[in-house]
């Protein structure tokens, strides 16, 4: 099992080019699954990604990688089901079932359990399938989903803007009879990423100003060569590990306006951003100043996804900073490695309340889940002397290559077994 040895200390200063979001490339590859043969660029080298990958070949859609693409190619007719270990491997393996229904009629998955940040039910994806006229059972564990006459339109408002059922109505509704409406849908840009993709097929998608999406639904979907969009919550990572560390970054391959409630948290606490088209540019301070409140939002408010990286800075900032935990109902668990570090955090149900220290130090310390991982590495790199993670394979479903990206940002980290 390979650990990182991080000796923390070193101000993290440099250029680093972004890889490509996860949390569109996995959607995107799910609608390849009902699309003609595609080329999705700028897919980054993630173990989620390699399990997408696979899922599309029992699904009858083949894929290999060149370089930062990923063909896919229609294949057989493919199965109806994703095997149990790939379902357990990937929570968000349930964004295939739209197209799994789109394409075969049916699908069979075991349910993806409740994970690392506490339950995570799929009833808005459920919900949104039925409306289209998918038959939903659930026995032993497993769901069994059948639309044998094929899905149709429907109206549908999803009562909580859920990223996952969002993206299994889009692309579900995109080869149904009719036209589909959407309401208190997410409008992450991931899934607007997901729209461009499909519309480059041929689907005809709109969302309108006030969110709402209409789906009219067409007889087949061609390919397309579409380039996957920059890894917001990667680049707020790198831009944290700056400004933690009294660092100096420039971000490439970044759509500011994707981080600018991260960026104006990192301006109010004492750091210097500037933007341009596809970088940003952040010098800190010695010290960073406190957060003040920050509350997790639906898109475009700060995102959940950040919030673990936010509190290893806040760790060693000047104050108190509040974290108000408002969409996932356990995502603090990295909190626990970062008091080992020496860092002062008292929780209470959805609120966090960071008090920043001085200096941190070093400890053995256990990568929790993917952001928290990210968090207890930040918080390794500004502690002083040697941490030990381990627990990296959280780390390599979301980060590309973060160890190899770090080192050249001037950090002392290596992966070790
Ligand atoms: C996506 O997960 C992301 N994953 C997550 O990123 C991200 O944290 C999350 O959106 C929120 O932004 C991918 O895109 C692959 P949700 P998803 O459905 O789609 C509740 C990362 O670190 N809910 O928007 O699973 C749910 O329990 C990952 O990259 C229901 O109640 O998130 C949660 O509290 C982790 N019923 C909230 O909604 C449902 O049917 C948000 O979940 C679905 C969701």
């Amino acid at each position: 099992m390979s650990v990182y040895i991080i000796h923390g200390g070193n101000r993290v200063r440099g250029r680093v080019a972004v890889h490509g979001a996860k949390n569109s490339a996995l959607p995107i590859l799910a609608a390849a699954a009902v699309c003609g043969d595609s080329v999705i660029e700028n897919c980054p080298r993630l173990t989620d990604i390699s399990v997408a990958m696979e899922i599309l070949g029992h699904l009858g859609c083949r894929a290999r990688r060149e370089g930062d693409a990923i063909l896919t190619t229609q294949g057989g007719p493919g199965d109806c089901r994703i095997p149990d270990e790939l379902m357990g491997a990937m929570r968000s393996s349930i964004v295939f079932l739209g197209g799994m229904v789109a394409r075969h009629g049916c699908a069979e998955l075991t349910l993806p359990g409740g994970c690392e940040l506490g339950a995570r039910p799929i009833d808005l994806h459920l919900f949104a399938l039925s409306q289209m006229g998918a038959d939903i059972t659930e026995a032993g564990g497993r769901l069994y989903c059948s639309a044998p006459r094929g899905l149709h339109g429907a109206r549908i408002n999803l009562s909580f803007p859920s990223v996952g059922a969002t993206e299994n109505t889009i692309i579900a509704a995109a080869t149904a009879r009719g036209e589909t409406v959407l309401t208190g849908a997410a409008r992450e840009p991931e899934i607007l990423d997901l729209i461009d993709f499909l519309r480059g097929c041929g689907a005809s998608i709109d969302m309108a100003l006030d969110g709402t999406i209409r789906v009219e639904g067409v007889e087949r979907l061609h390919g397309v060569r579409h380039r996957v969009i920059p890894d917001r919550i990667a680049a707020g990572t790198y831009l944290c590990a700056a400004a933690m560390t009294g660092g100096e970054l420039l971000a490439q391959d970044v759509v500011p306006g994707h981080i600018s409630s991260c960026l104006s948290l990192l301006e109010g606490a004492g750091c210097r951003v500037e933007t341009g088209p596809d970088w940003v540019r952040l010098t800190a301070p010695e010290r960073l100043e406190a957060f003040g409140t920050v509350k997790t939002m639906p898109y475009p408010g700060f995102p959940t996804d950040m919030q673990s990286v936010m509190m290893a800075a806040a760790t060693v900032a000047r104050g108190t900073t509040l974290f108000v935990e408002n969409i996932f109902e356990s995502r603090y668990r990295h909190v626990p490695e970062l008091r080992k570090l020496g860092a002062s955090i008292v929780t209470e149900g959805r609120a966090a309340v960071v008090t920043g220290v001085e200096r941190l130090t070093g400890a053995s310390l256990v990568s929790t889940d993917l952001r928290g991982g990210a968090a207890v590495v930040l918080g390794a790199l500004a502690a002083e002397g040697e941490s030990v993670v381990a627990g990296l394979d959280h780390i390599d479903r979301g980060y590309d290559d973060l160890e190899g990206n770090l080192r050249r940002l001037g950090a002392d980290i290596k992966r070790d077994g």
